[in-house]
């Protein structure tokens, strides 16, 4: 069997490219801070490498905050993303559309003329459930209950979900809430006022609408499983996405505060398994306990495959994972094995970093490779 040991290239300075990093200080890309997302300079990065034509349709079948959607419509490019957390779906329509900038101010105007009502307890308690409750003071619980409220009034979907998104933001910036890795810690520490602060946030965010032309592309965001994508054979041209890493995190777990203020429900669809270790039946020489992880990439890079055209490329972010029982997990080779298996040819693993594979914190058990896979049909 082919080494793909071989294809790997080591490319240290594009580091920070495949983190979020870079897209805290660019407009849009920051309405929503995920850290697990990469940058928009790494799409636009691929888009250039592939040389990407406008007429042409980017898919991102994990495409988590939208960085991959936004960035082909700033380059005027049609795009397509998925996801099945609803936080994504709903921050990555948000981040594409288009708006009237007269009815956002409008409804900024609305909003902050709505005279403050001090929710009574019952009703908070009617509100918000439990497990969001030590998150929060009691008085950002009363602005939510009360911005909540204020915002519900907005006639028009498309300006209610902007400010639905600056309330989850602001939201996000007040809390508690400490993404540690994979679990979410309670952090106490002052907060400054959340009303004022979600002022600020909105006119931030209608200044950035300000500042970008609305382009001629077409952004389509849909819930929808990596694993069976809702698209018809050889329907898209370049794949630019990066999937859950093996044994990373439970993102229902991790984003179950921004899930809440999609839907005021949590909901609990299977995601890609990245750390069940479930035995199963599955003929590829992977540690046992990821097969789970591999059966599901193994269906989602087959998916890939089956929606792109002929000679249409594909680069997929991927970190590796590790182990106790079977040490480093080198899911980069792995996944560059399976697409070559299902009809890819692997064209380059570019290594961006190694990360120290730590087990109790801080005890240093191996590197891990975090790398770009391309590939083309
Ligand atoms: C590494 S993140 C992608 C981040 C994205 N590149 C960005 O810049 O924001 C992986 C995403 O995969 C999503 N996901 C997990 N399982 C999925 C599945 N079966 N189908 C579609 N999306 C899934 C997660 O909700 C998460 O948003």
């Amino acid at each position: 069997m082919k080494d793909f040991h071989n294809l790997i290239e080591y490319k240290p300075e594009l580091r920070e490219l495949a983190t979020f990093t870079p897209n805290k200080i660019s407009s849009i890309y920051n309405w929503f801070y995920y850290k697990e997302g990469f940058s928009k300079q790494l799409v636009e990065m691929i888009l250039k490498d592939f040389d990407v034509q406008k007429e042409q349709v980017i898919l991102d079948p994990f495409c988590g905050s939208g960085t991959t959607l936004l960035a082909c419509k700033q380059n005027n490019i049609n795009a397509i993303g998925f996801d099945v957390l609803p936080i994504s779906v709903f921050a990555s329509k948000v981040k594409t559309q288009d708006y009237n900038i007269e009815e956002l101010r409008m409804e900024k105007e609305r909003i902050s003329k709505t005279r403050f009502e001090m929710p009574s307890p019952e009703k908070i308690h009617e509100i918000i459930p439990i497990f969001m409750k030590k998150y929060f003071s009691k008085f950002a619980l009363e602005d939510i209950v009360f911005l909540t409220r204020a915002i519900n009034g907005t006639r028009s979907e498309d300006i209610r979900d902007f400010f639905k998104l600056a309330l989850v933001n602001t939201a996000m910036k007040i809390s508690y809430a400490w993404k540690d890795g994979a679990v979410l810690k309670v952090k106490r520490h002052p907060t400054p006022p959340m009303r004022k602060m979600f002022k600020r946030v909105v006119e931030n965010m209608i200044k950035d609408v300000k500042n970008h032309q609305s382009g001629e592309s077409t952004i389509e965001v849909r819930q929808c499983d990596a694993r069976t994508m809702d698209l018809n054979n050889e329907s898209i041209n370049v794949i630019i996405t990066s999937p859950p890493y093996y044994n990373n995190i439970d993102y229902t777990k991790i984003y179950e505060i921004e899930n809440w203020f999609v839907r005021n429900i949590i909901e609990k669809k299977p995601l890609v398994r990245s750390f069940i270790g479930v035995k199963e039946d599955f003929d590829m020489n992977v540690p046992e306990r990821s097969k789970a992880y591999f059966k599901d990439m193994k269906q989602v890079i087959q998916e890939m495959h089956r929606v792109l055209k002929a000679g249409g490329k594909a680069a997929i972010v991927i970190g590796n994972g590790y182990d106790a029982i079977e040490g480093v997990v080198e899911s980069d080779i792995i996944l560059s094995e399976i697409a070559e298996d299902v009809g890819f040819s692997v064209t380059k693993i570019i290594s961006v970093t190694e990360r120290a594979a730590l087990v109790e914190r801080t005890k240093k058990v191996g590197s891990l490779r975090e790398s770009i896979i391309l590939m083309e049909k």
